[in-house]
């Protein structure tokens, strides 16, 4: 692999070209926001339809404010709480927000990576650098320099961050006022809960509430999505393949002779660290089908974000009474 230098990448964003930045959550496939050039190349790259609007990534509230006409006091206590972090808030974009970015929307997401070379890159570029996570369109996001060199067949150039910490994407918000109160709702769950940002509100003493959007708003947000290559089945704690190979080889009317099975680890934070380099790994090391075992503690709403993925990621579910849920 040909390491970037940040030098090296801010060249490349600057003349319309498009570069892997790290960050905290996953790896983006970046482009600098003021190039129709590079943004029109992130989504050919990815072979993403347009629709799908993209996260605007700064190093300071100051940007931010910039490319938003309407930065609420609560989109401020937020971010101050929470940037750099893997928090993408969704404010009324100002005019200096390409539509291809917000596929046409009047609001952008705007998110401050955690990740010091991404850090050092942003405080570089004037504006910011549109970025979705640098997989191709449906499929699972990349946490290691490794995986997005496979995923686009070494044509895009990387800026080597490491592992990435949180192993999912942001938690994405919006902010809403209506007589007197404030709502923050979750459109993608993530590493912030909805409970972490009410308390940040309770806090700086804000009347509001903080919920899970239920409709979706985006393509992220769609039923499939985060896709691994061979079928995924969720099966009950406690169970291995014998337990459930019947069950599953006539549901699917297939038959598999390399299962690969993955425990759920207890910790939520272990668990979104490890989610996709377990699906990718699992796709590519000769296995046929991915089961992933539950566990006792995984249902308390530090597990939302990870279940929102492997939700989307699942071919089927078969429960604790082993009937099937799609
Ligand atoms: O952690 C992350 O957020 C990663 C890293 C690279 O920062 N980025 C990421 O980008 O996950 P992407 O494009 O894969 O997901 C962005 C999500 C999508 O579900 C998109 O539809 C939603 O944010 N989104 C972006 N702008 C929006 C807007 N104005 N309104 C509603 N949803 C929006
Ligand atoms: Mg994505």
């Amino acid at each position: 692999m040909t390491k970037l230098s940040i030098s090296q990448a801010q060249e490349l964003l600057l003349k319309g070209d498009v570069v892997a930045i790290p960050t905290e959550t996953v790896y983006g496939l970046a482009g600098w926001i003021f190039s129709e050039e590079g943004l029109k190349k992130i989504f050919s790259t990815k072979e993403r339809p347009f629709f799908d609007p993209l996260i605007v990534h700064i190093d300071t509230i100051e940007k931010a404010k910039l490319l938003s006409s309407e930065w609420t006091v609560v989109h401020d206590i937020l971010a101050k709480a929470c940037w750099p972090g893997p928090l993408t808030l969704i404010a009324k974009k100002s005019e200096l927000v390409h539509p291809l970015i917000t596929s046409g929307l009047d609001s952008v997401g705007l998110r401050c990576p955690n990740h010091p070379l991404t850090l050092d890159l942003l405080s570089k570029m004037e504006g910011g650098l549109a970025a979705p996570s640098a997989n191709k369109f449906g499929k699972t996001s990349p946490t290691t320099a490794e995986h997005v060199i496979e995923e686009f067949a070494h044509s895009v150039k990387v800026l080597e961050g490491g592992a990435c910490e949180v192993g999912i994407e942001s938690t994405v918000a919006g902010v809403e006022y209506f007589q007197g109160l404030w709502s923050v709702l979750i459109y993608r769950p993530g590493y912030f809960s909805a409970q972490k940002l009410q308390q940040i509100l309770n806090d700086a003493g804000i009347n509001g509430n903080v919920s899970y959007a239920e409709s979706p708003v985006a393509p992220g947000q769609l039923k499939h999505h985060y896709m691994p290559n061979i079928p995924l089945i969720i099966i009950p704690e406690n169970r291995n393949w014998s337990d459930v190979k019947d069950s599953i080889e006539t549901k699917l009317n297939l038959t598999f002779s390399q299962p690969a099975l993955w425990k759920l680890p207890s910790d939520p934070i272990m668990a979104a660290r490890e989610l996709y380099q377990k699906l990718r790994d699992f796709s590519q090391h000769g296995h046929d089908l991915i089961l992933v075992a539950r566990n006792a503690e995984d249902k308390s709403e530090d597990w939302k974000g990870i279940w929102n993925r492997l939700n989307k990621a699942k071919t089927l579910e078969l429960t604790d009474q082993f009937t099937w849920v799609e």
